[in-house]
């Protein structure tokens, strides 16, 4: 498990960019934290480690994007999901084992009831007193 803390928005973004770089192909990020705490920051600053624009990845609430760069980027948002079942209703299924990149999933919580092991789980939180800081953990089993 790796605790780290970010005092900006591009503190959090320039990691994720780094970060992406040792994650291999077909590996599932979940994030998990409250709304604003950061999770598309994060998946904008991943975007731009895998060659991607990180303007691409916008705020607005989109269910699924697909990004075709040096390396695909999956997006998925959980939000207005109730559950499991409604991520399996939409194929979300089809993006957990992309070979030719990775699948990033906010409000991953939602559909804990499915995840895997090998799935890396990242939680963002604000920090109480910092309103430009958050910490963030990160387990990966396998
Ligand atoms: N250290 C930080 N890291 C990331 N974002 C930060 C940080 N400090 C302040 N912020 C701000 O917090 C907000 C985080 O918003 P973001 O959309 O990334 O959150 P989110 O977790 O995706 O929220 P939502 O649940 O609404 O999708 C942005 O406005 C960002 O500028
Ligand atoms: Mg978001």
């Amino acid at each position: 498990m790796k605790k780290l803390t970010f005092k900006s928005p591009d503190e959090t973004k320039s990691f994720a960019k780094d970060y992406a770089s040792q994650i291999p192909n077909g590996k599932v990020l979940a994030l998990i934290g409250n709304l604003g705490a950061g999770k598309t920051t994060f998946s904008q600053g991943f975007a731009l480690g895998l060659g991607l624009d990180d303007s691409i990845i916008s705020p607005t609430f989109k269910l699924v994007s697909e990004y075709h760069g040096e390396r695909m980027l999956n997006h998925i948002d959980c939000y207005r999901l109730d559950s499991s079942r409604d991520f399996l209703n939409i194929g979300g299924e089809n993006f957990l084992n992309c070979q030719d990149g990775v699948t990033i999933i906010e409000w991953a919580d939602i559909i804990k009831d499915i995840w895997l092991d090998d799935w890396i789980i990242i939680y963002l939180d604000r920090d109480e007193s910092d309103e430009h800081t958050r910490h963030i953990t990160i387990t990966q089993n396998a």
